[in-house]
């Protein structure tokens, strides 16, 4: 169970709704507000490094694409979220920061599912410092199982729209933490591969990396985005290609990506090690190589600004 990260009690956390801040017991939102009821609403989770956002534009545009997803119409313009989300870190302040966007379709006068009921949107941001994830996590690697629990079929809510609805992750983590492993792998209707709760899924076999399509039915992380670039430059081939169960444990090496955890080796699935049971030389060369690419986004441009 050390592979679980615990939750820091007394955590500094500042919340900004609406562009007012609040520290974290003064926080809060109606209970008419529709994200709260029918989970309506479009989130983000991007960080710092050194005190600078890392990729906040990319995520700003998922943002936006998963709102128009759901034609969500965002009241704010970019600036202005950048704005709170500075005054919200800057009320924080520290280095290594958690950010939190919510953006949701409002408050309604009257309970109904229908949207046009919605006032205007309330903007919550949520910043905390970002404590380092175990080491192990990346020096052993991680256990996990995959889930019994489907990826969302992407012609009920596509999981490309990252929105306030994610029951489906909370069911598969669900069955991870009982069986005491790190997370767990969800399959799509037609038994592929898709993701983890909360990150992408890779593997590499001999020289490649393979990593489910977006047909497959998954989150379009940015982590996953970055690296198919940072791959490609450095002369790894990547491909975007259905994975079968079959294929991912029998790879000689899996991983996972997200923002906030980075590149995490995965060791075992369902008792079966990958490869020699210990993160490999891809994801370790991965890991580098990623990095490289947060240093040169932030500590190197700390200087110029
Ligand atoms: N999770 N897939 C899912 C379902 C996710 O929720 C996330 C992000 C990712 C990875 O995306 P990115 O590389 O953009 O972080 C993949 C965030 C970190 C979260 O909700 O905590």
């Amino acid at each position: 169970m050390n592979e679980i990260k615990k939750v820091e009690k007394d955590e500094k956390l500042i919340v900004n709704i609406c562009g007012e801040i609040f520290n974290r017991k003064e926080a809060k939102i109606s209970v008419f507000d529709r994200g709260f009821l029918y989970g309506d609403s479009v989130y983000e989770v991007a960080r710092t490094y050194n005190g600078i956002p890392f990729l906040l534009q990319e995520h700003l545009d998922r943002l936006w694409h998963s709102a128009s997803l759901l034609n969500l119409s965002i009241n704010y313009t970019q600036d202005e979220i950048v704005h709170q989300v500075n005054r919200a870190l800057a009320e924080l302040g520290e280095e290594n920061a958690y950010i939190r966007i919510i953006i949701t379709r409002g408050e309604e006068g009257i309970l109904s599912l229908d949207p046009t009921f919605a006032k205007s949107n309330n903007l919550v941001i949520i910043v905390k410092d970002q404590t380092p994830n175990p080491k192990s996590w990346y020096q052993d690697g991680v256990k996990v199982i995959l889930a019994k629990t489907q990826r969302t079929n992407r012609m009920a809510v596509d999981p490309n729209i990252k929105s306030g609805n994610y029951l489906n992750s909370v069911l598969a983590i669900m069955e991870a933490r009982k069986e005491g492993v790190y997370d767990a792998i969800m399959l799509n209707v037609l038994g592929n591969i898709t993701e983890g709760s909360h990150s992408n899924i890779w593997m590499a076999k001999g020289k490649n990396l393979v990593t489910p399509p977006l047909t497959a039915g998954i989150l379009e992380g940015i982590t996953r985005k970055m690296l198919i670039q940072l791959a490609k430059g450095n002369n790894i081939q990547v491909d975007q290609k259905d994975i079968t169960p079959n294929e991912l444990i029998n790879a000689d090496e899996v991983f996972f990506t997200s923002t906030t955890r980075e590149i995490v080796p995965v060791t075992q699935i369902d008792n079966s090690p990958i490869g020699l049971g210990q993160p490999g030389n891809m994801t370790k060369e991965l890991i580098k190589i990623y990095s490289k690419f947060i240093h040169q986004q932030t500590v190197d441009q700390s200087g110029n600004g």
